[in-house]
C-alpha cells in the first residue's frame, strides 16, 4: 500500500518510544521506505540499533557524528533527508520537542530537520497528563496546528506515572492508519495539477497616500495555497497587500489594485486546472486617482464627494471564459445566505462556492472559519468551525474528487 513512499520517523525521549517500534515495523510491512531519526533522550528508552534493524536503514541521532569516516557531506545531512521525504512522523513527540518546533529552534538533528522539511509533518504527542494539559504545551500545540502540522491527539488512560488522564500516545495501529489516510487519500492527490489562488484585499487608490480597502488579511487564501502545495499541486498565489509569509514552494505574485489582480489572474488562467478566488476584491474603485495628495483646502465645506465605478468582476470573467477549469468562488452574505450564494454560483458559472459566515471565530482576520460549501449540482457541505487550513483542505477534498471524475 505504501510502496515507494519515503517516511522519516522522528523519535523523541518518552516511554512510548517502544510503541514507535511497532509503527516503524508496520510502515515497513506496508512497503514504505522508513528512515529513523532520534533525539539523544530517545536513545535512553530504545536503542538506535532496534530502529535500525526494524527500518533496515541507518539511524541518525547526532548532528555531528563522532567519526567523519562517512564522508564530508555530513554537515548537510539534515537538508538531504528533508528533501528525500514524502512525510515526516514524530512519535512520540515530547512537550520539549513540541515547544522547540513551535518556536523554530533547531538544536539537535531532529529539530533542525523539521526546520528544513518541505513535506507535511505529523506529530503524535505523548507525555504525562499535567505536562500535556499545561497551558504552555496547549498553546504550543495550537501554534503547530496553525503552522499546518498535523496532530494525532493523545489518548486517555493510565500513564507511565500511574496517573490517569490524557497524554498517552495513540496506539500504533491508529498512527499507521493516520499516515496511510494522509499519504493515500490526501497528500498526493494534486500532483501534476496547477492551481491558481487569489488572496487578500485589493486597495483602490484615491490619491498617492489614500485608498479604499477592506479588512481581508489573506489568511484563507494563503491557507489554500499552502494546502494545495502540500498536496502536490503547482501553485500560483496572486495576493493583494498582506503581511503573511509565502507558503513553501508557492509562486507568489503581489498586486495592489483589482485591475492588477484581474490582469495577473487572466495571464495564468489558460494554464491552470483550478482557480480558488479567496481574495476580497474591491467592488468599486475611484473614477479618478488624484496625482497629488488631496489637501483639506481643496475641499469646500464639510462633505467630500468621491465618484466610484464598478471594478471588473474577475470571477465572472473567468466563468465566461472557462475551458474546463474548476472555479471556486467565495461569498459573504448576511441574509438569505444559501439562496444568495447559489445565485452567485450560477451567475458566475462556478463549480463551487464557499459561503463565509461573519462572526466570532469566522471571517476577516480570524485563524478559523465557519463555511458552507455549495456545489454546482446543489450539494451542500455544512462545516463546523475549523482552522482556515482545515477549511482549505476540505475545499481541496471536494475539488480533488471532481478532478478525479475526469473534468480536466
Ligand atoms: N470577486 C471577483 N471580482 C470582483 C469582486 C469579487 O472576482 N470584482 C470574487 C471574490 O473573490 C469572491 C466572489 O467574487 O470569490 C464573491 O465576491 P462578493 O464580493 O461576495 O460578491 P459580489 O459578486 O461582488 O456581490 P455582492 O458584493 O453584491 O455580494
Amino acid at each position: 500500500m505504501l510502496e515507494g513512499k519515503k517516511i522519516i520517523v522522528g523519535v523523541t525521549g518518552g516511554i512510548s518510544a517502544y510503541k514507535t517500534c511497532y509503527v516503524v515495523r508496520g510502515l515497513k510491512k506496508l512497503g514504505a521506505d522508513v528512515k529513523v531519526v532520534m533525539t539523544r533522550s530517545a536513545t535512553e528508552f530504545v536503542t538506535p540499533l532496534t530502529f535500525s534493524t526494524l527500518s533496515g536503514n541507518e539511524v541518525i541521532v547526532d548532528m555531528f557524528p563522532k567519526t567523519t569516516s562517512e564522508g564530508t557531506n555530513i554537515g548537510t545531512r539534515h537538508i538531504e533527508l528533508a528533501l528525500w521525504a514524502d512525510l515526516m512522523l514524530i512519535a512520540p513527540a515530547t512537550a520539549n520537542t513540541i515547544a522547540k518546533i513551535a518556536h523554530g529552534i533547531g538544536d539537535n538533528f531532529l529539530t533542525s530537520l523539521v526546520l528544513a522539511i518541505r513535506c507535511p509533518v505529523i506529530i503524535a504527542p505523548a507525555m504525562d497528563v499535567d505536562m500535556y494539559l499545561n497551558e504552555i504545551t496547549q498553546r504550543n500545540i495550537k501554534k503547530l496546528k496553525e503552522y499546518g502540522f498535523l496532530i494525532i491527539e493523545p489518548e486517555e488512560g493510565e500513564l507511565a506515572s500511574g496517573l490517569v488522564g490524557v497524554g498517552r500516545m495513540a496506539e500504533p495501529e491508529k498512527i499507521i492508519e493516520f499516515v496511510c489516510d494522509f499519504l493515500l487519500g490526501f497528500k498526493f492527490d494534486l500532483k501534476g495539477k496547477k492551481i491558481l489562488v487569489t488572496a487578500g484585499p485589493t486597495y483602490e487608490p484615491i490619491d498617492p497616500v489614500r485608498f479604499i480597502g477592506n479588512w481581508s488579511t489573506g489568511k484563507m487564501g494563503f491557507a489554500a495555497a499552502k494546502a494545495s502545495s502540500q498536496r502536490g499541486a503547482d501553485v500560483i498565489l496572486i495576493s493583494g497587500p498582506t503581511s503573511l509569509e509565502t507558503p513553501k514552494n508557492v509562486k507568489r505574485i503581489d498586486v495592489i489594485t483589482s485591475d492588477e489582480m484581474f490582469n495577473e489572474v487572466v495571464r495564468f488562467y489558460d494554464e491552470v486546472d483550478v482557480v480558488i478566488m479567496a481574495s476580497a476584491v474591491a467592488d468599486y474603485s475611484p473614477v479618478q486617482k488624484f496625482e497629488r495628495k488631496l489637501k483639506k483646502e481643496d475641499i469646500k465645506g464639510d462633505f467630500v464627494e468621491l465618484k466610484l465605478k464598478k471594478t471588473k468582476d474577475i470571477l465572472k470573467y473567468l466563468g465566461e471564459h472557462k475551458k474546463g477549469q474548476i472555479l471556486v468562488g467565495f461569498a459573504l452574505e448576511t441574509e438569505n445566505a444559501i439562496e444568495n450564494a447559489k445565485q452567485k454560483l450560477e451567475q458566475k458559472n462556478l463549480d463551487f462556492i464557499v459561503l463565509n459566515t461573519l462572526g466570532e471565530g469566522s471571517g476577516f482576520g480570524y485563524d478559523t472559519n465557519i463555511v458552507t460549501i455549495i456545489s454546482k449540482n446543489g450539494e451542500i457541505f455544512e462545516l463546523p468551525k475549523m482552522s482556515k487550513y482545515e477549511v482549505a483542505n476540505k475545499i481541496l477534498d471536494i475539488v480533488s474528487a471532481k478532478l478525479k471524475n475526469g473534468k480536466k
